[in-house]
């Protein structure tokens, strides 16, 4: 047997402290202390029984030790890797003399270190480990969920939602059994995620309601996270004064809507000790928002940033702010621009407990954009990046995309050219959120392998600087253990390539979107040419791309600090694979890559398709090495994503043939 040590449980600390990377105004309530090193007993005493072994009291031997830094009798294998700091959330690991160590300063960091040791399994017991403290990167590790309780004729109950209904919400209110949102907890917490906003930024009539009358649904929820560390946000309607509270106005600088969030937001903390904050979609979309008072985006989220301070809670307020009424007629407007036409100016303006989340490229959620320009350009705000761990442009869970490799590339962007800063260094004032891809299918995602998404999220808002093949290895090793090698094998071979092949047979080289409108899946290329949308490729029969550039275009390359702005500028040194993103060009401009940018297009799709059925082949070689009906769920998604990767191929490929004219230099068949 394997006996696991006390976890120190008897002395534990009393709140935690600080919120923020950097200290925040005000006091903060506490964490759920207790309840998350209850969580790490009753985790410890589950793996007993499970794998064997039995959690003793101190003074007897034991295999691995889980203790707070401030317990009283700290055994001396605990002692030894002792660190003057070790910090929230982080923890010490170690194994020496046989003794496995987790060492941490709060409960949520022995918490984070049980879950490292799980990651490890055998391993956290074999060879002698050296102590290594590990601290998350980024302190705000946030999910927002676009879950309605009210499900919509056309959307459904989840906004961009691929794996069925709300986990949160069922027939018109929180679910009265809430294990599976426990369940899901654990899930986030084994990833590392802390934070959820638990309704969608596009905040619906029922769903405001959530602020006021109908808060003691989301207290229920908000109760079986806590044990897991994980902090419950809403997203509120800027118009709730009007809407909720019967005012006449919403206008952030009138006192009496002032007061109205002061006292609406007391009443939340009275309710929710520990609720994280709010979430904002204002003046995006035809959500209401600062604009309609003519007041700006600052005045909107110090407002609310002013009703969160005394309690310790934190705004995010979203940059996802442009014209969706666009003429497409009007060339001199740019959907790329606005987030930061918006929002640069306002820099130095925001509360400390304000955070301006930002997608993470200039448009929407795209297979591949250009880091926004808006991360650089306000280093006296606190910005949190927002990623899509939904496909919704991806392919919808239908389709195999690992997005590790395109977050990791994102968030190791360096701005200010080598050695400077990365997105993941300017986040860590603010933090790393996502649109989450779960719902209440029994696979968790939709498509079994999505989870991976999910998994890879966590880990890279802990550490963003991980190997994403290395994440999926984890991924796989933590879903199929015991597997047999030919199942980590072929799931690498699937998905390490996996978002490069989407991105081969969708839109190509940058230009984006391509999809059928309103739901956007599959393929249409015209779909949105002629919408107010201002999401346009603009191909005519000379040549396609979007020119973005300052000598001749919409002047977006002049968002970017150098070198970024020359290297966009540059239609010889912008990156092949973000071109007609920045340029407008011949079907027969050479890419650095010696191809022509038409010629291009054919290849890829034509490979893109390909890609996609080995990737059929591929799983059917694991007939019988996993779970049926996880096999035949897998199976059955790669028939569709075979089936729409070819008909992207034949809709693009034609597309380009019939506008440029060009033949295809290998003669494949083009409709
Ligand atoms: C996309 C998405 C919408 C969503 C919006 C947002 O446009 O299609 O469903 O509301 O992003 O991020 O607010």
């Amino acid at each position: 047997t394997d006996p696991v040590g006390d976890l120190g449980g008897e002395a534990l600390p009393g709140p935690v402290a600080d919120l923020g990377g950097e200290a925040l105004p005000g006091p903060v309530a506490d964490l759920g202390g207790e309840a998350l090193a209850a969580t790490v007993r009753a985790e410890a005493a589950e793996a007993c029984e499970r794998h064997g072994g039995a959690v003793v009291a101190p003074g007897e031997p034991f295999d691995l030790v889980l203790a707070l830094s401030s317990a009283d009798a700290l055994p001396p294998e605990a002692q030894a890797v002792r660190e003057p700091e070790i910090g929230a959330e982080g923890f010490v690991l170690a194994r020496h003399d046989d003794v496995t160590v987790v060492l941490a300063d709060d409960p949520a960091g022995l918490l984070y270190g049980w879950f490292e040791v799980v990651r490890l399994g055998e391993a956290a017991f074999g060879e002698a480990r050296p102590a290594r403290a590990h601290r998350p990167a980024l302190r705000r590790r946030m999910l927002d969920h676009w879950d309605n309780i009210d499900v919509h004729p056309v959307m459904g109950q989840v906004e961009r939602g691929y794996s069925g209904g709300s986990i949160f919400w069922r027939d018109g209110a929180a679910r009265g059994d809430l294990a599976r949102v426990r369940a899901y907890a654990r899930l986030l917490a084994a990833t590392g995620v802390n934070a959820v906003a638990i309704n969608n930024v596009n905040v619906h009539a029922t769903e405001a309601r959530l602020l006021t009358d109908r808060l003691g649904e989301v207290a229920a929820i908000a109760a079986e996270l806590r044990p897991y560390g994980i902090r419950v946000h809403l997203s509120v309607n800027f118009a709730s004064p009007i809407v909720l509270g019967g005012l006449d106005s919403a206008d952030p600088l009138d006192e009496g809507v002032r007061e109205w969030w002061a006292r609406t937001t007391a009443h939340v903390y009275e309710t929710i000790p520990d609720f994280g904050g709010y979430v904002v979609k204002a003046d995006s979309e035809g959500q209401p928002g600062p604009f309609a008072y003519g007041r700006s985006h600052a005045d909107g989220a110090n407002m609310l940033a002013d009703a969160l301070a005394p309690h310790g809670g934190v705004v995010f307020w979203r940059a996802f702010v442009y014209n969706h009424r666009q003429d497409w007629r009007d060339r001199s407007t740019d959907r790329a621009r606005a987030a930061h036409d918006h929002f640069a100016p306002l820099d130095g303006q925001f509360r400390d407990n304000a955070i301006v989340q930002v997608k993470y490229g200039p448009m929407d959620f795209q297979t591949r954009e250009p880091v926004s320009p808006v991360i650089a350009a306000m280093p006296g705000t606190r910005l949190a990046v927002e990623l899509q761990v939904t496909q919704e442009y991806t392919g919808q869970q239908r389709h195999v995309c690992y997005l590790g490799p395109m977050w990791s590339e994102v968030l190791g962007f360096r701005f200010w050219g080598p050695g400077e800063r990365t997105v993941a260094d300017v986040a860590a004032g603010g933090g790393l959120t996502a649109v989450s891809n779960v719902g209440d299918d029994p696979y968790w995602t939709g498509h079994p392998l999505a989870q991976a998404n999910l998994y890879a999220f966590g880990r890279l808002a802990w550490a963003p600087d991980l190997d994403p093949a290395a994440i999926l290895d984890e991924w796989i090793g933590l879903t199929f253990p015991g597997g047999p090698g030919l199942v980590r094998a072929t799931l690498h071979e699937m998905m390490d390539g996996s978002w490069e092949t989407y991105e081969r047979y969708t839109a190509p080289l940058g230009v984006g979107f391509m999809v059928r409108p309103g739901h956007h899946y599959g393929p249409d290329v015209d779909g949105y040419e002629y919408t107010p949308w201002g999401t346009y490729h603009f191909a005519d029969r000379d040549g396609v791309g979007v020119d973005r550039t300052r000598a001749t275009g919409t002047g977006y390359t002049g968002q970017y600090p150098a070198p970024w702005s020359e290297v966009y500028e540059s239609l010889a040194e912008c990156p092949d694979e973000l071109l007609l993103f920045f340029h407008h060009v011949p079907y027969e401009h050479v890419l650095q890559s010696g191809s022509t940018v038409v010629q291009h297009i054919y290849d890829t799709h034509f490979a893109g398709a390909e890609e996609a059925a080995a990737m059929r082949l591929a799983w059917e070689k694991l007939a019988g090495s996993v779970d049926e009906a996880l096999y035949a769920r897998v199976k059955e998604r790669l028939d569709e994503q075979v089936r729409c990767a070819e008909e992207w191929r034949d809709q693009v490929n034609t597309y380009f043939l019939r506008k440029s004219g060009v033949p295809d230099a290998h003669g494949r068949p083009i409709h």
